[in-house]
């Protein structure tokens, strides 16, 4: 071996060893993979690049002229995942805890611009103790131009981010400004001040994990998207959503090949119970409407009485967003409205087509949810349905009930195609409720007042708790049987598929936020 060829063969060794051999061991203790080998898993095998392999900070400030490793922390670069050209960068736990500073922070950059350029995914596996605490404000500038280029290529190119380790402080948003988050239980949490802080400030006493981990910020604060239980599902379940999304916003949505076969779908024509009160699973008129075992569901915990994701419709990808009767009736609360808002709004961004599943008996009453803004939320996912120019179908399964019904995806808020089962109930309120007031006096004073109320539900449900004054009006575009439904949703998103819709120009909309 040349001098030159052996020197070179010892910087990339001492590269690839990272902060060294005991710090590897450590971080495998903890069951945490290292950078190295979470790229190695999330990557086609051998098409990794690295870009940046030497750089290194160039600061000496606290003892760091003693403590440089090659790539400063952070692994950059590019390869593909299941053919796929996708750019990365992978946090190095074992090189001064991952944390960020100048140099770090310019390697994520480089591969964030180049994503950008040539309009591939990013993904970021984030493992860091967050702003180099020796580098000072260079540090945080280095989050800030990140966070910049986060908000320039929303929308642009799908942005992943997975946590496998801890994400705190400010450390957060960048993740935060990405489509999706992936987090792996017991092993990462996020949080904007640590327990410590919490202690002194609220006297709560509370673990990392209780405050930030993978439970709780997918089912209590939504901040999370995918909990895994360990890091290599975590790469798995990330690739797989990957598969569902476009490489950018000019591309048309992944297509796998189908061949048809009989698209009637019989046990959907009992899934409706007797009473219109009792629960179903919504999650089986998803299953049965779409491709086998194609429905990977987004925000699983978070936010149960609705339900999104994505799925294949005849080998084409398809956003699904669809009210769950089972859990707090289908109801739309404020918790809600913003998880289905956001799905629809990255749909939209990536020409991904949404279907919707609608029984919804309304919005949410109460303090709590007023308090909470519900006006303010509910109003995201109208404006998110009504902005969205991607082909969009709903099937109303069930109640469609007041301002929820003009939220799910009505026509009067550009839908394409609308159907309803014959059990659709689509009025302004349920019937009881409707009879309690527009009757009210006729039934104080009839000798029987009970019976007199069940009257004049019955009368109500008649005339408006079907789906047929709708139908009637166009609102509806089809009465169709259960059994008919993924038939039709096939031939309806064919239908649509070279739609052409423009927003009226403007600089960007003012989305309640
Ligand atoms: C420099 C750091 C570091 C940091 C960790 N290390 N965090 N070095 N800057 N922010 C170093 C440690 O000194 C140690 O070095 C190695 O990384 C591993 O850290 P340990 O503490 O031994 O690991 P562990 O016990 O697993 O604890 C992990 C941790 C803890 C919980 C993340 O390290 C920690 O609390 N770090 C500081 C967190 C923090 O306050 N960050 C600043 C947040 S403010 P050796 O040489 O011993 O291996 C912020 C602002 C961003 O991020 C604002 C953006 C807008």
């Amino acid at each position: 071996m040349s001098t030159g060829a052996q020197i070179l063969q010892e910087k990339i060794d001492q590269a690839l060893t990272g902060g060294g051999e005991k710090r590897i061991a450590s971080q495998h203790a903890k069951n945490k993979l290292t950078a190295r080998e979470r790229i190695h898993f999330l990557l086609d095998e051998g098409s990794f690049e690295e870009i940046g392999m030497m750089v290194t900070h160039r600061s000496t400030d606290f003892g760091l002229d003693e403590q440089v490793f090659l790539g400063d922390g952070v692994i950059t670069g590019y390869g593909t995942i299941h053919g796929r050209q996708v750019y990365v960068f992978a946090q190095d736990f074992t090189v001064l805890g991952g944390s960020l500073a100048e140099a770090h922070a310019q390697k994520i950059c480089r591969v964030m611009d180049l994503a950008m350029q040539n309009g591939a995914p990013i993904i970021g596996l984030n493992d860091s103790g967050g702003a180099r605490i020796q580098e000072g404000v260079v540090s945080l500038a280095g989050y800030a131009d990140i966070f910049y280029r986060n908000v320039r290529s929303s929308g642009v190119i799908p942005q992943l981010s997975g946590i496998m380790g801890p994400c705190a402080g400010g450390a957060v948003y960048s993740p935060a400004l990405t489509d999706f988050i992936f987090m792996v239980e017991n092993s990462s949490y996020m949080f904007v001040t640590g327990p410590n802080v919490v202690k002194t400030v609220t006297h709560e006493d509370v673990s990392s994990e209780e405050l930030g981990g993978a439970a709780a910020h997918s089912s209590k604060s939504g901040v999370s998207h995918f909990s895994c239980e360990n890091e290599l599902a975590c790469i798995e379940h990330l690739k797989k959503v990957l598969s569902y999304i476009p490489q950018n916003c000019e591309e048309e949505v992944p297509r796998l090949t189908y061949t048809a076969t009989d698209e009637s779908r019989m046990a959907l024509n009992d899934i409706i119970p007797d009473s219109s009160n009792q629960p179903y699973d919504m999650h089986e008129v998803i299953s049965s409407c779409m491709d086998t075992e194609s429905f990977l569901e987004v925000h699983k915990a978070f936010a149960e009485n609705i339900i999104v994701g994505f799925a294949r419709l005849a080998g084409r990808s398809i956003g699904v967003v669809a009210n769950q009767p089972a859990h707090l009736a289908g109801v739309l609360d404020v918790n809600s409205s913003i998880k289905a808002a956001r799905f629809v709004r990255f749909c939209d961004c990536f020409n991904i087509p949404l279907v919707v599943f609608e029984d919804v008996p309304g919005f949410l009453p109460g303090t709590d949810q007023e308090w909470s803004g519900v006006i303010n939320h509910g109003a995201k996912l109208l404006y998110a349905f009504s902005e969205a120019t991607v082909p969009r179908v709903t099937v109303i399964t069930r109640k469609a009930y007041g301002g929820a019904y003009d939220v799910m995806n009505s026509k009067h808020i550009g839908a394409d195609m609308n159907y309803a089962w014959p059990t659709a109930e689509i009025a302004v309120m349920g019937a009881k409720g409707a009879a309690e007031i527009i009757f009210k006096n006729e039934i104080k004073s009839a000798a029987y007042p009970e019976a007199k109320l069940k009257e004049k539900e019955a009368e109500y449900a008649e005339k408006f708790a079907t789906p047929y004054r709708a139908a009637s009006r166009g609102y509806v575009d089809e009465v169709i049987l259960p059994s008919e439904t993924r038939k039709k949703l096939i031939s309806a998103m064919k239908m649509l598929e070279n739609k052409v819709a423009e927003l009226p120009r403007k600089k960007h909309g003012n989305i309640p936020l």
